[in-house]
């Protein structure tokens, strides 16, 4: 498929001058798409669905980042005593039933057990019940402001990763479904709008590196279609989880770019427009990264 459009092209030659490494080439479709099989074949993980029909004439198929990474990053995630994320999903697990603030609850005393959760991490984030967009990280943090009275966690601190962790591997292999119509429709119209924007003094857009150049290697990376169906991830290289407006904020660094705050309106937006283009592959969350 080409999908190097015109007008993309025009910028890619510029962005070329700053960045060498960025190949000259369209995407490149990745040589297996074998499954992500965990536990001696407990959980089979798709690596490769047809793309949502938002996306039509832009991907056939969409896929995992699992896909692009090297074969011993892969492995870690075939082994839950091997994927060094589980560790905080047992500390998030803790934390659940953990009792906290003035109300004297926990999250167990009003959900149970934490599987009840499972379905939530697939269509995160939503519009709540006041026509806002959340994310899991504010519906936690709703619990935990005004149904518990304790304090919000920090969105990117440990206890929030460690929870947000907890909650996704309860929807682990059920597909990705993020509502982009109805009262979800103008963030959506807002996240692919800024998709689309090119950042920076090396003007690239979300776009350009995983839409056009997938595949391809930037510097010593291998660039994945950008999903986040596996946050929030192990990454290797800070040795930590890492949340989906955390690295959002680094790729858009890479632009050498200013950036939105971790939890802001934008960075909302962005990640259900995002998600949605990884509408029907499973929830893979903790996936680990480099
Ligand atoms: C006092 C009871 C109570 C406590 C304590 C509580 N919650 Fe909730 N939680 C609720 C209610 C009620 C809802 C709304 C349910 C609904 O609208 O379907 C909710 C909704 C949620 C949702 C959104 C679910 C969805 O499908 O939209 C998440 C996620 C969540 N809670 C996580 C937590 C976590 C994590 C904790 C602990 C830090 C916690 N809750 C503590 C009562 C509680
Ligand atoms: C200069 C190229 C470049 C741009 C522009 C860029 N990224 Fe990335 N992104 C990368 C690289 C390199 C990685 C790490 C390898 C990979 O997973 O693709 C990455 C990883 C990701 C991942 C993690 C994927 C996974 O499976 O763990 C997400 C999500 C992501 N990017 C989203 C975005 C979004 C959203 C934007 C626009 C705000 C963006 N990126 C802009 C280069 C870029």
């Amino acid at each position: 498929m080409v999908s190097i459009h015109l007008y993309t092209r025009a910028a890619l030659v510029s962005a070329f001058a700053l960045v060498p490494a960025l190949p000259i080439m369209a995407e490149t479709e990745p040589e297996t798409t074998d499954p992500i099989v965990i536990n001696g074949g407990e959980i089979e993980l798709p690596t490769a669905v047809p793309a949502p029909a938002h996306l039509d004439g832009v991907f056939d198929q969409i896929y995992s980042g699992w896909l692009f990474r090297d074969s011993e990053t892969q492995a870690m995630q075939l082994d839950d005593f091997e994927n060094p994320g589980m560790i905080f999903v047992d500390q998030g697990i803790d934390d659940w039933n953990a009792v906290e603030g003035e109300a004297g609850k926990s999250c167990a005393s009003c959900h149970e057990e934490i599987e009840s959760m499972k379905g939530v991490r697939a269509v995160m984030p939503k519009v709540n019940g006041n026509g806002e967009l959340w994310s899991l990280e504010d519906y936690i943090n709703d619990c935990r402001t005004n149904r518990m009275q304790a304090e919000a966690l920090d969105w990117d601190g440990d206890r929030m990763k460690n929870l947000t962790a907890a909650i996704s591997v309860q929807s682990r292999g059920m597909p990705m479904n993020v509502a982009i119509d109805g009262s979800a429709k103008p963030f959506w119209e807002k996240g692919k709008e800024m998709y689309y924007t090119r950042y920076g003094q090396l003007e690239l857009a979300c776009a350009n590196c995983h839409e056009d150049h997938y595949g391809d290697w930037i510097r010593a990376d291998h660039l994945s279609q950008g999903m986040t169906n596996g946050f929030p991830v192990y990454r290797l290289k800070q040795a930590a989880l890492v949340s989906q407006h955390n690295r959002f904020r680094g790729c858009i660094r890479d632009t050498r770019a200013e950036t939105f705050p971790m939890g802001s309106d934008e960075f909302r937006a962005l990640e259900l427009y995002v998600a949605s283009r990884g509408n029907g592959l499973p929830v893979e969350g903790v996936s680990v990264r480099h």
